[in-house]
């Protein structure tokens, strides 16, 4: 949900505000905005539409300047309009404001200070922090910040300027992640370490309730009620070749290639083929901890709550313990049952949904140990709990998750080897399970191979409206995977189904228009979903079926077959979705979709 960036240094705030937003679209991008102090006075350029459309209002004008902040959007109150994005100001225009969250009391903090006089322009949220931060000013900037924030109710990362403190910026976190760049004379604050890369890898994570002072004579760190506090300065790992396109088309295209290698960085260094063991350093529990775990609960959101599912029929089946998966934010609601030997597993790449963030710790209040599984290090999600696994994918930019979800299993493989072998399992099936594991980057690679043969199949399908994905088992979970990545990107209607359902229901859909894609690799269901297969051809539904390597029955009654090599039923998910990827991702790009910022969605969920 929206990107925030502010700038104070040596140079010109303008083209590095510009340049480190477009790393921030992925957040947000229907209305932009930025602000430069220029001569003593806040000069403001905002636009609806994406930041091509801001940068092209500002070609030719010069904004001389070198502190600023700069806002893409993902609207909550207020429609996308020039006049609701941010940032926004005050009656006089001498604060300015960017918000990433939600401002939950705006209505009662409006309508008081609309009785006392101040004049709105905007119908969002944010616009009362200026008015508030303005109420409160008398002398020092960081004490009217303080009073505004503590009159707020909800989430916000923000960054303000103001022109009686011209060599200042101010950064406030609440919910809403924020970070400190912190380069030669030079700062930078940003809702994530993507949109200042470029300049420096030193970093400050501010956590909630914070607030940073960023001046000439360097940053200071304190709480919102004014306690002073000194915060560590640590370093990204990420370099900038990563967050960068590298001669794909498009970012979901590099990151579904990149998967033989995101798979294998992460197992690196965590599987253990002697004694068929796998091992996370990171959970931060003793053997005796983990052998008395009685019930694992997930909880996640999106593409991460397929992994979880898939999680779940695995760590089932290698180590025998119940495990519970659900939504996030339906967690969190329902008062859960937590008892002892209960442990949360919070599934983020990002690490910072407010749904998966608030039920974990919900969770926790609960008194259960809660571990993360996250993909970018020093996320909330992946600070805040007691422990967990980081899936080393590197950054993931496109907002449909593909390279992640890959991850994300590869993962909980680690974790089922590595409870099951403390359980019920075998050392020589812990090793057959490592083996076939090891293989499973080459193997993604031959999938991948085959894209030009899956474009060639997108295209007899391109121009079709409906869809319906079939999977048994863990195969269930990759279906509404599959089905989820062609509505988000291509906005054509698909519903995942267990294949067995079909009959309850979806069946009536099929007819000679209607596309069925059918996971069938050769697995303990094979028989079964040859029966669904059937069903689906007798009423005359297309079959896209995924079928392991010389699968002749197959092959027979598929309208269109996409091999996969073979493996062990368990780790079959990770090499089934990567055709669905593909598929979803050619249907997008023949329809002319926006394929790395699919319409109304946003990478990473801040608000509820
Ligand atoms: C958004 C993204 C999805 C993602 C979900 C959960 O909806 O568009 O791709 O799966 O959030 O995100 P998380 O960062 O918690 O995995």
């Amino acid at each position: 949900m929206c990107g925030i960036v502010g700038y104070l240094g040596k140079n010109q705030a303008l083209p590095i505000l510009l340049e480190s937003l477009k790393r921030l679209e992925y957040r947000g991008y229907d209305s932009a905005g930025i602000a430069v102090l220029q001569d003593g006075c806040i000069v403001v350029e905002k636009t609806e539409g994406k930041i091509s459309t801001l940068e092209q209002r500002l070609s030719g004008k010069e904004v001389p300047g070198t502190v600023g902040l700069a806002h893409t959007r993902w609207a909550t109150h207020g429609e996308p309009t020039t006049q609701n994005a941010h940032p926004h100001v005050d009656c006089k225009g001498s604060i300015a404001v960017i918000h990433n969250g939600i401002i939950e009391n705006y209505r009662v903090l409006k309508k008081r200070l609309e009785e006392s006089g101040h004049k709105f322009k905007t119908d969002t949220d944010t616009e009362i922090i200026a008015h508030l931060i303005e109420e409160f000013y008398d002398d020092s900037f960081e004490e009217a910040v303080q009073k505004a924030v503590a009159q707020l109710e909800g989430t916000y990362g923000l960054v303000i300027l103001s022109k009686k403190d011209p060599n200042k910026l101010i950064g406030v976190r609440n919910g809403s992640p924020l970070v400190v760049g912190v380069a030669d004379d030079e700062y930078l604050l940003a809702s994530d370490v993507s949109a200042i890369l470029k300049h420096t890898r030193q970093v400050v994570y501010l956590d909630d309730k914070e607030m940073v002072t960023v001046g000439p004579s360097g940053f200071s760190t304190m709480t919102t009620e004014n306690v002073e506090i000194q915060k560590e300065i640590e370093e990204i790992s990420w370099d900038l070749e990563m967050i960068e396109k590298g001669g794909y088309a498009h970012f979901m295209l590099k990151e579904i290639f990149e998967q033989p290698e995101t798979i294998h960085n992460a197992c690196r260094g965590r599987l253990i083929h002697e004694s068929g063991y796998a091992k996370l350093g990171g959970l931060n529990m003793s053997e005796r901890e983990l052998r008395e775990i009685k019930r694992i609960v997930i909880i996640a959101c999106g593409t991460s709550w397929h992994a979880a599912l898939i999680g779940e029929y695995m760590i089932e089946e290698y180590a025998r313990l119940p495990v519970e998966v659900e939504y996030a934010s339906e967690f969190r609601y329902r008062n859960p049952i937590i008892e002892p030997g209960t442990i949360t597993l919070a599934i983020s790449q990002s690490g910072e949904t407010i749904d998966t963030l608030e039920a974990m710790r919900e969770a926790k209040r609960k008194g259960s140990r809660v571990l993360g599984v996250c993909n970018v290090v020093g996320s909330t999600i992946a600070r805040e709990s007691d422990g967990g696994v980081y899936i080393h994918a590197g950054p993931e930019i496109g907002v449909a998750s593909t390279k992640a979800f890959t991850s994300q299993v590869t993962a909980l493989t680690l974790l089922a080897i590595m409870l099951g072998r403390m359980r019920v399992m075998g050392r020589s099936e812990g090793q057959e399970i490592i083996e076939a594991l090891q293989k499973i980057p080459d193997q993604v690679q031959q999938i991948l191979n085959h894209n030009e043969e899956i474009e060639k199949i997108a295209k007899a399908y391109c121009n079709d409206s409906n869809f319906l994905y079939l999977g048994r088992g863990a195969h269930f979970p990759v279906a509404l995977e599959g089905a989820l990545k062609l509505k988000e990107i291509s906005y054509v209607h698909a519903e995942g189904y267990p294949a067995a359902e079909m009959k309850h229901g979806p069946i009536a859909l099929i007819d000679k228009n209607m596309p069925v894609v059918v996971i069938c690799p050769r697995d303990s269901a094979y028989s079964k979903i040859q029966g669904n297969i059937a069903e689906v051809k007798a009423r005359k539904g297309r079959l896209i079926v995924i079928a392991t390597e010389e699968d002749e029955e197959v092959a027979k009654v598929a309208d269109h077959v996409i091999t996969i090599p073979q493996t062990l039923d368990m780790l079959y998910p990770i090499l089934t979705v990567i055709p669905l990827q593909l598929l979803a991702y050619h249907i997008a790009v023949l329809r002319g979709c926006n394929v790395d910022q699919p319409r109304n969605l946003a990478k990473s969920v801040t608000v509820e």
